[in-house]
């Protein structure tokens, strides 16, 4: 559990969403002991916490631009099985000078590599050509019929009504006929919302849990996708 100092990975109780997260791995995800797990845009292990207790012969692999979020991982997790890399990526919101454009950046990992990916509220602070590449470079480290487990905001019939009549949590705008809508313009990366279609075209969706930033139940607060490689 590292310390409040460093929890910049949101505002929601750290170890129950990390609980939350390996029960969606497993339910939706197809995660396994045996499973080797890619974590993208890890933070401060929120994901690594459970699964260090869940995986057996699995190994997990995650990487992120802030640099205080994986030295505390490298320090606390075995690493023959644990692997952390920093990357100096740009992100207006979360590494403003980094040297590095994440439009450019291959994913350190061989293809065919991981069983399960994971982006926990990772796209939500992307811009769309990063997500895209993003999205892409997942699928080429996936095994062929690995699993995504991506959370989003999506932008579809039901959220777009809850947007017009200001029962989300976030007030997205510009959002009726965009790809991408933001919440706050001048720093875009805050929060991303992408159109449902635009995500079905650029990965193979099996399942769609919609999640109570749209003022109504759901499975966790952001919309979860699962995607097949
Ligand atoms: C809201 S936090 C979520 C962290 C983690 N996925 C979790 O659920 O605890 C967003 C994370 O995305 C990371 N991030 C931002 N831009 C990134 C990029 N281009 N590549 C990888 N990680 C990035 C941030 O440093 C931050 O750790």
């Amino acid at each position: 559990m590292p310390p409040r100092r460093l929890q910049f990975v949101g505002a929601g109780d750290f170890l129950a969403t990390g609980d939350e997260f390996l029960g969606h791995l497993v339910d939706l995800a197809g995660l396994e002991p045996r499973s080797d797990v890619l974590d993208v845009g890890c933070g401060i292990g929120r994901i690594a916490r459970p699964l260090a207790g869940y995986l057996t012969t699995g190994r997990y692999a995650g990487f992120d631009v802030d640099p205080r979020g994986i030295a505390w991982c490298r320090e606390r997790y075995p690493a023959d099985r644990f692997r952390f890399d920093l990357v100096d990526l740009r992100n207006a919101r979360y590494n403003p000078d980094g040297r590095l454009s994440p439009l450019d950046f291959r994913f350190p990992y061989d293809d065919d590599a991981f069983d399960v990916a994971i982006m926990t509220s990772v796209v939500t602070h992307l811009q769309a050509a990063e997500c895209e590449h993003y999205l892409r470079e997942t699928m080429r480290v996936l095994r062929p019929g690995g699993r995504l487990l991506a959370t989003f905001f999506l932008l579809d019939d039901g959220s777009r009504a809850a947007l017009r009549a200001g029962r989300t949590t976030i007030p997205f705008h510009d959002f009726e006929e965009a790809e991408m809508a933001v919440s706050d313009p001048r720093l875009p990366e805050e929060a991303v919302a992408y159109d449902a279609r635009w995500v079905r075209e650029r990965l193979d969706v099996r399942r769609i849990e919609p999640g109570t930033w749209r003022g109504t139940d759901g499975r966790s607060y952001q919309d979860i996708v699962i995607a097949c490689a």
